[in-house]
């Protein structure tokens, strides 16, 4: 299995194309960089030294459900999405979304079952494709036997380390100053330019794949409030309600002609990154969490990265 290279990651030279993945070491550092913390890797070692007996794949899904006492079960899109549930399990690979790319990374370093947060069949609720395009993927899944699980809701709103937990330790936010709905957070810094604290962004996403953010407002504008949503679910009404000087948010919970452009007429300053860039470092910690909390299991990190990449001139 070929290692992942720290050095590219931090660098903001993430290769997603050909099979990755993190060792334990490389994660370590990782983790570091990125400033994620570990609060529940002292269990670690104890998860570790009580192996289960047979897991299966509902017993994962069990696990987190279980956990997750905002959920009403049936009206979830956490479940088994495709495969069998009952087939025992030791490795699965954690990924942001079941790609081709992540399916046949998959296959071809013999995990058990993905473990993913978004669609496999690009609609929310993952309904059975009709189209070519999701038939093709779909006999794909079936001719491997591919199990996929989806951790959406549970991970969402998981404490301390959940979607936007993750992302704002990942920027070096610090704690959130306040929390709405679970998914929206305030963090309170010290005032710095907004051109500043964007740069000091991209110097983070650029470890992720993604090197430079999309900023409106003036760039001298001084920031302290800054508000961070769950991938998509980041409206610039919430945040300002919230007392946010700033807002940061993503590529799919936003547009241009609308919210962005009222923000702008209003002075208020945006961020924007991609949606998988701010949801990577959830991944990390899903990935983590996993292995430290989840006896038997062993979970494997491929990272999504920025779906795209930007081309300069010649
Ligand atoms: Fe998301």
């Amino acid at each position: 299995m070929r290692k992942y290279e720290l050095s590219k990651m931090i660098n903001g030279q993430i290769e997603t194309s050909g099979p990755v993945s993190f060792s334990s070491s490389n994660r370590r550092q990782f983790l570091a960089a990125a400033g994620i913390g570990l609060a529940y890797t002292a269990v670690s070692s104890r998860a570790a030294a009580e192996p289960a007996s047979v897991l299966k794949v509902k017993d994962v899904v069990e696990h987190f459900l279980s956990r997750s006492p905002w959920l009403t079960r049936g009206q979830t899109v956490d479940r088994v999405i495709i495969g069998d549930p009952e087939k025992v399990v030791g490795r699965c690979m954690v990924t942001w979304m079941p790609s081709f790319h992540a399916l046949r990374t998959m296959v071809e370093q013999g995990y058990d079952f993905l473990i993913c947060h978004e669609p496999t069949f690009w609609d929310h609720w993952d309904k059975r494709p009709t189209d070519p395009a999701g038939l093709e993927k779909l006999e794909f899944i079936k001719k491997h036997d591919i199990v996929i699980v989806r951790n959406h809701d549970c991970w969402d709103r998981f404490p301390e380390i959940g979607i936007p937990s993750a992302w704002g330790q990942f920027l070096g936010l610090g704690k959130p100053a306040k929390i709405h709905d679970a998914f929206y957070h305030r963090y309170d810094i010290q005032p710095t330019s907004l051109e500043e604290f964007a740069g000091r962004m991209a110097a983070r996403c650029g470890k992720i794949g993604e090197p430079m953010v999309q900023v409106t407002g003036n760039g001298k504008t001084r920031v302290s409030r800054i508000g961070i949503g769950t991938g998509c679910i980041c409206d610039i009404s919430v945040f300002r309600e919230m007392g946010c000087d700033c807002s940061v948010v993503t590529d799919d919970g936003s547009t241009y002609w609308s919210v962005i452009q009222h923000a702008k007429d209003t002075g208020h300053p945006v961020i924007r990154v991609h949606h998988g860039v701010s949801e990577e470092p959830g991944m990390v910690t899903l990935t983590d969490y996993i292995n430290a909390n989840i006896p038997g299991l062993r979970a494997v990190h491929l990272p999504h990265g920025c779906t795209f990449r930007l081309v300069g001139p010649g």
